[in-house]
C-alpha cells in the first residue's frame, strides 16, 4: 500500500516536471531534416541541435550531447566522422557538416533490422514505423505498467533487440546485415539504455524509453535528468560487453531434482534445456518465460508443521512447486548433500525417483512450524524434461536467484 502511494506521488511529481526552457519539445515541420536516429531527432526536437537538422557539424553534435545527455565531450566523433569517411552529406560543405536526412542512406552507418525504422527494402528507413516497433515496445512490456519505477532490463532490451533482428532477417528477403552490423543494433540498444538511465535509480525508466524510440522525444515531462555524473564510453562499452553476452548466452532455468543412480536416489542440480524467451501473450508481454512441458494432472498438497515424510520413492515423474513452508530432503547413504527448500520464488523441483529406478527413494522432512503448500504436477506420460545435470548436490543460491534480474 506504502509502496503504491510513494509511486503515484512519484508519478504526479515526475509529471509535473517542466521540459527546460528553450528546450521544449517541437515536432519536425516539413522542410526539416530528421534520421533514423532518435537520439539526434530528439536533439533537433528540442532544440539542442538546430531544429532544421540541417548544416550540423561535430561542435554541435559534441555540445549538444553533453548539455541534453550528460555525455563527456569527444564522444561520438568516430560517428561524426563515418559520415565524412562515407560521403554521405549533401550539403555544401560535406566534409564539415550533413542534413541528418543523409543519416538514412542505407549500408553506411543505417543497417538493417533497427528498432524504430522499417528495413529499406520496404522503402523507408527513415521514418518512425509504428508496425517495427509495436513488437519491440511488446518486448520491452512499454505497453503496460508504466509507472515512473517501471524500467527496462538489460535482459529485456536484448532479448528485444535479439527478437527484432530475428523477424527482420524472416521478412525481409533483402535482409543484409552483417555479423559487426548485427552488433550495432546491440550498440543502439545499449545507447538507448544508457543515455536514459536514472541516476537515482541506476535503472532505464519505461516512460523515457516510450517517449524516446516511439516519438523521438526526451522525457522531461516524465522526468528525465541526464544526471550529475558525467557519461563515459567506457560504461557505454560495458554495457555493449553486457548486451552481448546476454544475447549469446541463453538463459536457462535451473532446479534442484531427485535423480536416481545404480538404483539409489540422488539430489542433483539440473538445468533445463528449453531456455527462456520474451512472452508475448496478453498480461505477460515482455516476461520471460521457460516452457516445462505437459501436465498429466495436479494436486493440491497441504502438510502438517513439523512433520516427517519418511523414506519414500517419488510417485510419479513430477514438478513439485512448494509455495510456503520448508523442505530438507536427504538420500540414504549420503547425509551430508541434503536440500532445504523454502517455500515461494525458488520452490520449484523436479522428483524423478520413482520406484522403477530408486529402490528406497528419499526422505523429507518439512521442519516449519507452519504447513508446507505444495502443488504435485505429474509429467504427461511419465516424461522427465531434457536437461543437463550441473552437479551433484542442490543447487546453490547464486544458480537460481539470476532469475531475479529477469523480472
Ligand atoms: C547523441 C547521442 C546519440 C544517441 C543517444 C543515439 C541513439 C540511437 C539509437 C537508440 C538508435 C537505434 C534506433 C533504432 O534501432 O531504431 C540509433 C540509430 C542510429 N544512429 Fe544514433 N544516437 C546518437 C548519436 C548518433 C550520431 C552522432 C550519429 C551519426 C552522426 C548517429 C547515427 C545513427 C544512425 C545512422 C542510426 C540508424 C542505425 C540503424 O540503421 O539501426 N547517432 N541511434
Amino acid at each position: 500500500m506504502k509502496t503504491s502511494f510513494l509511486a503515484v506521488q512519484f508519478a504526479v511529481l515526475a509529471l509535473a516536471l517542466p521540459e527546460p526552457e528553450g528546450h521544449e519539445f517541437r515536432a519536425p515541420g516539413p522542410f526539416d531534416s530528421r534520421s533514423p536516429c532518435p537520439g539526434l531527432n530528439a536533439l533537433a526536437n528540442h532544440n539542442w541541435l538546430r531544429h532544421d537538422g540541417k548544416n550540423l557539424d561535430w561542435p554541435m553534435i559534441n555540445t549538444a550531447a553533453q548539455d541534453a545527455y550528460g555525455f563527456g565531450p569527444g564522444m561520438y566523433k568516430p560517428f561524426v566522422d563515418m559520415v565524412f569517411q562515407f560521403n554521405i552529406s549533401t550539403t555544401n560543405t560535406p566534409n564539415e557538416t550533413f542534413n541528418l536526412f543523409d543519416l538514412a542512406r542505407h549500408d553506411t552507418i543505417e543497417v538493417d533490422g533497427s528498432l524504430t525504422r522499417n528495413d529499406i527494402y520496404f522503402g523507408d528507413d527513415v521514418h518512425f514505423d509504428a508496425s517495427v516497433f509495436a513488437p519491440v515496445a511488446q518486448d520491452l512490456g512499454l505497453n503496460q505498467n508504466l509507472s515512473a519505477h517501471s524500467f527496462v532490463t538489460t535482459e529485456t532490451a536484448a532479448l528485444a533487440t535479439k527478437n527484432r533482428l530475428a523477424l527482420a532477417k524472416r521478412v525481409n528477403p533483402a535482409f543484409n546485415a552483417s555479423a559487426s552490423q548485427h552488433e550495432s543494433e546491440y550498440g543502439t540498444t545499449a545507447l538507448y539504455l544508457y543515455t536514459l538511465l536514472d541516476e537515482d535509480s541506476g535503472t532505464t525508466p519505461k516512460p523515457w524509453v516510450k517517449a524516446f524510440l516511439g516519438e523521438d522525444r526526451i522525457a522531461y515531462s516524465e522526468g528525465y535528468s541526464k544526471g550529475s555524473s558525467v557519461k563515459t564510453q567506457e560504461q557505454l562499452d560495458a554495457m555493449l560487453d553486457a548486451l552481448l553476452s546476454l544475447a549469446t548466452a541463453q538463459l536457462y532455468l535451473n532446479v534442484t531434482a531427485l535423480g536416481a543412480a545404480d538404483g539409489a536416489s540422488t539430489i542433483e542440480c539440473w538445468q533445463v534445456k528449453s531456455p527462456f524467451a520474451v512472452a508475448t501473450d496478453a498480461g505477460t508481454p515482455g516476461s520471460a518465460i521457460a516452457q516445462l512441458g505437459n501436465i498429466a494432472n495436479m494436486s493440491y498438497l497441504a502438510i502438517p508443521p513439523n512433520f516427517d515424510g519418511g523414506l519414500h520413492r517419488a510417485l510419479a515423474k513430477q514438478w513439485v512447486y512448494m509455495t510456503s513452508g520448508l523442505a530438507y530432503t536427504t538420500v540414504p547413504g549420503n547425509n551430508s548433500a541434503g536440500a532445504y527448500m523454502t517455500g515461494g520464488e525458488f520452490g520449484l523441483i523436479f522428483a524423478a525417483d520413482t520406484a522403477d529406478v530408486s529402490t528406497e527413494g528419499h526422505r523429507t522432512q518439512y521442519h516449519s512450524n507452519t504447513q508446507t503448500i505444495g502443488i504435485q504436477l505429474p509429467t504427461l506420460n511419465g516424461e522427465t524434461p531434457a536437461h543437463d545435470v550441473l552437479h551433484s548436490g542442490p543447487c546453490v543460491t547464486g544458480e537460481v536467484s539470476g532469475l531475479r534480474s529477469l523480472v
